[in-house]
Protein backbone atom coordinates (compact mmCIF):
# COMPACT_ATOMS: atom_id res chain seq x y z
CA UNK A 1 0.00 0.00 0.00
CA UNK A 2 1.47 3.42 -0.60
CA UNK A 3 0.02 6.28 0.91
CA UNK A 4 1.59 9.77 2.01
CA UNK A 5 0.17 8.72 5.63
CA UNK A 6 3.29 7.48 8.03
CA UNK A 7 2.33 9.08 11.09
CA UNK A 8 -1.57 8.99 12.86
CA UNK A 9 -2.92 10.20 15.65
CA UNK A 10 -5.30 8.85 17.32
CA UNK A 11 -7.65 10.37 19.77
CA UNK A 12 -9.86 8.28 22.02
CA UNK A 13 -8.68 5.00 23.10
CA UNK A 14 -11.02 3.05 25.20
CA UNK A 15 -13.62 3.33 22.65
CA UNK A 16 -16.61 0.56 22.66
CA UNK A 17 -15.89 -2.62 21.92
CA UNK A 18 -11.71 -2.70 21.82
CA UNK A 19 -11.54 -0.32 18.72
CA UNK A 20 -9.29 1.58 19.99
CA UNK A 21 -6.51 -1.08 20.56
CA UNK A 22 -7.53 -3.02 17.61
CA UNK A 23 -7.64 -0.15 15.24
CA UNK A 24 -3.86 0.62 16.40
CA UNK A 25 -2.40 -3.05 16.47
CA UNK A 26 -3.44 -2.99 12.92
CA UNK A 27 -2.25 0.28 12.02
CA UNK A 28 1.28 -0.63 13.72
CA UNK A 29 0.72 -3.69 11.21
CA UNK A 30 0.89 -1.35 8.40
CA UNK A 31 3.82 0.15 9.14
CA UNK A 32 2.19 3.18 10.56
CA UNK A 33 3.59 5.25 13.22
CA UNK A 34 0.79 5.97 15.85
CA UNK A 35 0.59 8.14 19.01
CA UNK A 36 -2.89 7.61 21.06
CA UNK A 37 -3.99 10.32 22.68
CA UNK A 38 -6.16 9.48 25.97
CA UNK A 39 -7.69 11.83 28.92
CA UNK A 40 -6.10 9.42 31.07
CA UNK A 41 -2.35 7.56 30.35
CA UNK A 42 -1.49 5.68 32.86
CA UNK A 43 -4.85 3.96 32.53
CA UNK A 44 -4.73 3.67 28.98
CA UNK A 45 -1.46 2.04 29.37
CA UNK A 46 -2.16 -0.62 31.64
CA UNK A 47 -4.95 -1.98 28.97
CA UNK A 48 -2.07 -1.33 25.97
CA UNK A 49 0.54 -4.19 24.91
CA UNK A 50 3.34 -2.58 24.97
CA UNK A 51 4.75 -1.75 21.01
CA UNK A 52 8.15 -0.36 20.55
CA UNK A 53 6.60 1.87 17.77
CA UNK A 54 3.54 3.04 19.95
CA UNK A 55 3.96 6.99 21.75
CA UNK A 56 1.13 7.40 24.01
CA UNK A 57 0.35 10.78 25.40
CA UNK A 58 -2.30 12.18 27.56
CA UNK A 59 -4.00 14.39 25.96
CA UNK A 60 -5.90 17.82 27.57
CA UNK A 61 -9.79 17.24 26.18
CA UNK A 62 -10.88 20.83 27.51
CA UNK A 63 -10.46 23.02 24.31
CA UNK A 64 -9.35 22.44 20.91
CA UNK A 65 -6.43 24.63 21.65
CA UNK A 66 -4.92 22.15 24.21
CA UNK A 67 -5.81 18.98 22.38
CA UNK A 68 -3.78 20.30 19.38
CA UNK A 69 -0.17 20.21 20.47
CA UNK A 70 -0.55 16.26 20.69
CA UNK A 71 -1.48 16.00 17.35
CA UNK A 72 0.59 18.33 15.58
CA UNK A 73 2.93 16.82 13.08
CA UNK A 74 0.71 13.67 12.00
CA UNK A 75 -0.12 13.03 8.69
CA UNK A 76 -3.85 12.11 9.89
CA UNK A 77 -6.27 11.88 13.02
CA UNK A 78 -8.38 8.95 13.80
CA UNK A 79 -11.11 10.25 15.81
CA UNK A 80 -12.52 7.06 18.03
CA UNK A 81 -14.63 9.91 20.22
CA UNK A 82 -18.06 9.20 22.13
CA UNK A 83 -20.93 9.63 20.34
CA UNK A 84 -23.74 11.16 21.25
CA UNK A 85 -22.67 14.68 22.31
CA UNK A 86 -21.17 16.54 19.56
CA UNK A 87 -18.92 19.19 21.42
CA UNK A 88 -16.02 16.63 22.13
CA UNK A 89 -16.09 15.43 18.69
CA UNK A 90 -16.34 19.25 16.76
CA UNK A 91 -13.65 19.38 19.54
CA UNK A 92 -11.36 16.82 17.98
CA UNK A 93 -12.08 18.60 14.52
CA UNK A 94 -10.83 21.78 15.02
CA UNK A 95 -8.12 20.45 17.05
CA UNK A 96 -7.03 18.42 13.64
CA UNK A 97 -7.12 22.10 11.92
CA UNK A 98 -5.69 23.84 14.29
CA UNK A 99 -2.77 21.54 14.03
CA UNK A 100 -2.47 21.80 10.15
CA UNK A 101 -3.19 17.69 10.11
CA UNK A 102 -4.50 17.55 6.49
CA UNK A 103 -6.59 14.23 6.89
CA UNK A 104 -8.75 12.80 9.42
CA UNK A 105 -11.38 9.58 10.01
CA UNK A 106 -14.32 11.09 12.08
CA UNK A 107 -15.80 8.86 14.98
CA UNK A 108 -18.83 7.72 12.82
CA UNK A 109 -18.85 3.94 12.87
CA UNK A 110 -22.45 3.57 12.09
CA UNK A 111 -25.75 3.80 10.31
CA UNK A 112 -26.25 5.67 7.41
CA UNK A 113 -26.86 9.35 8.27
CA UNK A 114 -27.76 10.78 5.07
CA UNK A 115 -31.00 9.34 5.36
CA UNK A 116 -33.99 11.92 6.09
CA UNK A 117 -35.58 9.64 8.26
CA UNK A 118 -32.52 9.08 11.02
CA UNK A 119 -31.24 12.77 10.40
CA UNK A 120 -34.05 13.78 12.34
CA UNK A 121 -33.84 11.63 15.31
CA UNK A 122 -32.51 13.04 18.54
CA UNK A 123 -30.03 10.02 19.38
CA UNK A 124 -28.25 11.18 16.21
CA UNK A 125 -27.79 14.74 16.42
CA UNK A 126 -24.52 14.95 17.59
CA UNK A 127 -23.50 12.61 14.86
CA UNK A 128 -25.35 14.59 12.15
CA UNK A 129 -24.07 18.01 13.71
CA UNK A 130 -20.34 16.91 13.74
CA UNK A 131 -20.75 15.53 10.03
CA UNK A 132 -22.49 18.39 8.57
CA UNK A 133 -19.05 20.45 10.55
CA UNK A 134 -16.57 18.24 9.21
CA UNK A 135 -17.89 19.17 5.90
CA UNK A 136 -17.88 21.80 6.10
CA UNK A 137 -14.86 22.72 7.05
CA UNK A 138 -13.49 20.45 3.93
CA UNK A 139 -15.66 22.24 1.76
CA UNK A 140 -13.61 25.35 2.98
CA UNK A 141 -10.28 23.61 2.43
CA UNK A 142 -9.21 22.93 5.92
CA UNK A 143 -9.14 19.75 6.29
CA UNK A 144 -9.89 15.99 4.49
CA UNK A 145 -11.93 13.54 5.98
CA UNK A 146 -13.53 9.95 5.46
CA UNK A 147 -16.31 8.68 7.51
CA UNK A 148 -16.58 4.64 7.91
CA UNK A 149 -19.67 3.49 8.24
CA UNK A 150 -20.23 -0.13 9.71
CA UNK A 151 -23.58 -1.24 11.04
CA UNK A 152 -23.63 -2.66 14.54
CA UNK A 153 -20.57 -3.42 16.12
CA UNK A 154 -20.93 -7.18 16.20
CA UNK A 155 -19.37 -8.36 18.90
CA UNK A 156 -20.61 -5.32 21.05
CA UNK A 157 -24.16 -6.05 19.76
CA UNK A 158 -23.96 -9.36 20.69
CA UNK A 159 -21.83 -8.68 24.24
CA UNK A 160 -25.17 -6.68 25.09
CA UNK A 161 -28.26 -8.99 23.78
CA UNK A 162 -28.68 -6.46 21.93
CA UNK A 163 -29.64 -8.35 18.53
CA UNK A 164 -29.82 -11.76 20.57
CA UNK A 165 -29.65 -12.70 23.69
CA UNK A 166 -27.22 -15.41 24.03
CA UNK A 167 -26.84 -15.32 27.72
CA UNK A 168 -28.30 -18.81 29.62
CA UNK A 169 -30.08 -16.32 32.15
CA UNK A 170 -33.77 -17.71 30.81
CA UNK A 171 -34.49 -13.71 29.42
CA UNK A 172 -36.65 -13.13 26.22
CA UNK A 173 -34.39 -11.93 23.03
CA UNK A 174 -36.37 -8.41 21.91
CA UNK A 175 -37.91 -9.18 18.30
CA UNK A 176 -38.53 -6.20 16.70
CA UNK A 177 -41.49 -6.84 14.36
CA UNK A 178 -40.79 -10.71 14.11
CA UNK A 179 -37.20 -10.18 13.91
CA UNK A 180 -37.10 -10.25 9.63
CA UNK A 181 -35.49 -7.45 8.49
CA UNK A 182 -31.67 -7.24 7.38
CA UNK A 183 -29.11 -4.81 8.93
CA UNK A 184 -25.59 -4.37 8.19
CA UNK A 185 -22.95 -5.74 11.07
CA UNK A 186 -19.61 -5.38 11.51
CA UNK A 187 -16.93 -7.83 13.38
CA UNK A 188 -14.77 -4.81 15.36
CA UNK A 189 -11.39 -6.47 13.42
CA UNK A 190 -13.11 -5.92 10.19
CA UNK A 191 -13.41 -2.13 11.30
CA UNK A 192 -10.01 -1.93 12.52
CA UNK A 193 -8.83 -3.23 9.47
CA UNK A 194 -11.33 -0.57 7.28
CA UNK A 195 -9.77 2.01 9.08
CA UNK A 196 -5.75 0.93 8.44
CA UNK A 197 -6.28 0.44 4.83
CA UNK A 198 -8.71 3.58 4.35
CA UNK A 199 -5.28 5.87 5.46
CA UNK A 200 -3.09 3.68 3.18
CA UNK A 201 -4.92 4.16 0.32
CA UNK A 202 -6.13 7.62 0.75
CA UNK A 203 -4.77 8.85 -1.92
CA UNK A 204 -6.42 6.69 -4.07
CA UNK A 205 -10.00 6.97 -2.26
CA UNK A 206 -12.62 9.28 -2.27
CA UNK A 207 -12.51 12.05 -0.10
CA UNK A 208 -14.95 13.98 2.07
CA UNK A 209 -17.63 11.26 2.30
CA UNK A 210 -18.03 8.12 3.91
CA UNK A 211 -17.56 4.53 3.12
CA UNK A 212 -19.49 1.79 3.98
CA UNK A 213 -18.74 -2.10 5.21
CA UNK A 214 -20.23 -4.37 6.47
CA UNK A 215 -19.03 -7.95 7.68
CA UNK A 216 -22.88 -9.79 6.75
CA UNK A 217 -26.36 -8.54 6.63
CA UNK A 218 -28.28 -10.68 9.47
CA UNK A 219 -31.18 -10.43 10.88
CA UNK A 220 -32.22 -11.57 14.24
CA UNK A 221 -34.35 -14.43 13.01
CA UNK A 222 -30.64 -15.78 11.48
CA UNK A 223 -28.82 -15.15 14.61
CA UNK A 224 -31.28 -17.05 16.79
CA UNK A 225 -31.37 -20.07 14.10
CA UNK A 226 -27.65 -19.71 14.88
CA UNK A 227 -27.17 -19.62 18.41
CA UNK A 228 -30.29 -22.42 18.15
CA UNK A 229 -27.91 -24.56 16.16
CA UNK A 230 -24.64 -24.10 18.50
CA UNK A 231 -26.77 -24.75 21.57
CA UNK A 232 -29.79 -27.00 20.63
CA UNK A 233 -30.56 -27.67 24.50
CA UNK A 234 -31.25 -24.41 24.85
CA UNK A 235 -34.67 -22.11 24.51
CA UNK A 236 -33.78 -18.76 23.33
CA UNK A 237 -36.86 -17.45 24.14
CA UNK A 238 -38.11 -14.33 22.55
CA UNK A 239 -40.93 -11.20 22.63
CA UNK A 240 -41.94 -9.46 20.15
CA UNK A 241 -42.22 -5.67 19.80
CA UNK A 242 -43.54 -3.26 17.08
CA UNK A 243 -41.55 -0.54 16.16
CA UNK A 244 -43.98 1.57 15.01
CA UNK A 245 -45.38 1.79 18.66
CA UNK A 246 -42.22 1.90 20.28
CA UNK A 247 -41.35 5.02 18.07
CA UNK A 248 -44.47 6.40 19.16
CA UNK A 249 -43.73 6.26 23.01
CA UNK A 250 -40.08 7.70 22.36
CA UNK A 251 -41.76 10.87 20.83
CA UNK A 252 -44.12 11.18 23.57
CA UNK A 253 -41.29 10.69 25.87
CA UNK A 254 -38.99 13.54 24.06
CA UNK A 255 -41.87 15.90 23.14
CA UNK A 256 -42.55 15.36 27.25
CA UNK A 257 -38.69 16.70 27.65
CA UNK A 258 -37.26 13.06 28.18
CA UNK A 259 -33.50 13.70 27.19
CA UNK A 260 -31.91 10.16 28.51
CA UNK A 261 -30.46 8.58 25.70
CA UNK A 262 -31.57 4.97 26.84
CA UNK A 263 -35.36 6.25 26.83
CA UNK A 264 -35.00 7.03 22.89
CA UNK A 265 -34.49 3.02 21.89
CA UNK A 266 -37.96 3.01 20.03
CA UNK A 267 -36.34 5.86 17.21
CA UNK A 268 -33.40 3.83 16.54
CA UNK A 269 -34.77 -0.04 16.54
CA UNK A 270 -37.65 1.86 14.13
CA UNK A 271 -34.82 3.20 11.87
CA UNK A 272 -32.40 -0.25 12.06
CA UNK A 273 -35.06 -3.09 12.35
CA UNK A 274 -38.82 -1.41 11.37
CA UNK A 275 -37.74 0.39 8.62
CA UNK A 276 -34.56 -1.09 7.67
CA UNK A 277 -32.33 1.62 7.39
CA UNK A 278 -29.64 -0.64 9.20
CA UNK A 279 -29.02 -2.39 5.85
CA UNK A 280 -26.60 -0.66 3.82
CA UNK A 281 -27.70 -0.85 -0.08
CA UNK A 282 -23.68 0.29 -1.10
CA UNK A 283 -20.91 -1.00 0.23
CA UNK A 284 -16.96 -0.16 -0.20
CA UNK A 285 -15.98 -3.25 1.11
CA UNK A 286 -13.87 -4.55 -1.71
CA UNK A 287 -11.72 -1.45 -1.80
CA UNK A 288 -11.27 -1.27 2.34
CA UNK A 289 -10.60 -5.17 2.35
CA UNK A 290 -13.14 -6.41 3.82
CA UNK A 291 -14.64 -9.37 2.92
CA UNK A 292 -18.46 -10.78 3.22
CA UNK A 293 -18.49 -13.38 5.79
CA UNK A 294 -20.32 -16.86 5.20
CA UNK A 295 -22.55 -18.92 7.45
CA UNK A 296 -19.89 -20.97 8.65
CA UNK A 297 -17.73 -17.62 9.77
CA UNK A 298 -20.95 -16.22 11.35
CA UNK A 299 -22.11 -19.47 13.85
CA UNK A 300 -18.31 -19.51 14.56
CA UNK A 301 -18.35 -15.70 15.58
CA UNK A 302 -21.83 -15.95 17.83
CA UNK A 303 -20.59 -19.16 19.41
CA UNK A 304 -17.84 -16.89 21.19
CA UNK A 305 -20.26 -15.23 22.70
CA UNK A 306 -22.60 -17.77 24.23
N1 LIG B 1 -22.18 1.08 15.40
C1 LIG B 1 -22.12 0.64 16.63
O1 LIG B 1 -22.76 -0.36 17.00
C2 LIG B 1 -21.24 1.31 17.61
C3 LIG B 1 -21.16 0.83 18.92
C4 LIG B 1 -20.33 1.46 19.80
C5 LIG B 1 -19.56 2.54 19.39
N2 LIG B 1 -19.67 2.98 18.13
C6 LIG B 1 -18.87 4.11 17.65
O2 LIG B 1 -17.54 4.06 18.16
C7 LIG B 1 -17.10 5.37 18.51
C8 LIG B 1 -16.78 5.49 19.99
O3 LIG B 1 -17.74 4.82 20.72
P1 LIG B 1 -18.57 5.29 22.02
O4 LIG B 1 -19.56 6.33 21.73
O5 LIG B 1 -19.11 4.07 22.60
O6 LIG B 1 -17.56 6.04 22.84
P2 LIG B 1 -17.02 5.69 24.25
O7 LIG B 1 -16.51 4.30 24.24
O8 LIG B 1 -17.99 6.10 25.28
O9 LIG B 1 -15.83 6.74 24.29
C9 LIG B 1 -14.79 6.71 23.33
C10 LIG B 1 -13.65 7.51 23.86
O10 LIG B 1 -14.02 8.89 23.94
C11 LIG B 1 -13.32 9.49 25.02
N3 LIG B 1 -14.32 10.11 25.90
C12 LIG B 1 -15.24 9.52 26.67
N4 LIG B 1 -15.97 10.43 27.34
C13 LIG B 1 -15.48 11.64 26.97
C14 LIG B 1 -15.81 12.98 27.29
N5 LIG B 1 -16.79 13.28 28.15
N6 LIG B 1 -15.12 13.95 26.72
C15 LIG B 1 -14.13 13.67 25.85
N7 LIG B 1 -13.77 12.43 25.52
C16 LIG B 1 -14.44 11.44 26.05
C17 LIG B 1 -12.58 8.38 25.76
O11 LIG B 1 -11.23 8.37 25.33
P3 LIG B 1 -9.99 8.32 26.32
O12 LIG B 1 -10.51 7.91 27.66
O13 LIG B 1 -9.05 7.35 25.72
O14 LIG B 1 -9.47 9.69 26.31
C18 LIG B 1 -13.25 7.14 25.28
O15 LIG B 1 -12.39 6.06 25.28
C19 LIG B 1 -18.24 6.30 18.11
O16 LIG B 1 -18.01 6.75 16.81
C20 LIG B 1 -19.44 5.40 18.14
O17 LIG B 1 -20.49 5.80 17.30
C21 LIG B 1 -20.48 2.40 17.23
Amino acid sequence: MSSSIRKVAIVGIQASGGLGHLVIDQLLKSSIQVTAVTRDAPKTKASLKAAPNLNLIQGDYTSAASLAPCLRGHDAVVSLILRGQPDPQILVIDATIIADVPHMITSSFGIDLQQEYLRTLPPFKGKVQMGDYVAQKASEGLITFNSIQTGIFFGWGLSLGMMINLKDDGLPSVLFDAGETKFSVSAEEDIATAVAVALGKKDKLPMNCSLFIHTAAVSQNQLREYAKESRPEREFPVTLVDTAKEEKKAWEAYNNGERDISKMGGLMSRGTFGLGLGLFKHLDSDVLGIEERDEEWLKAFIARYM
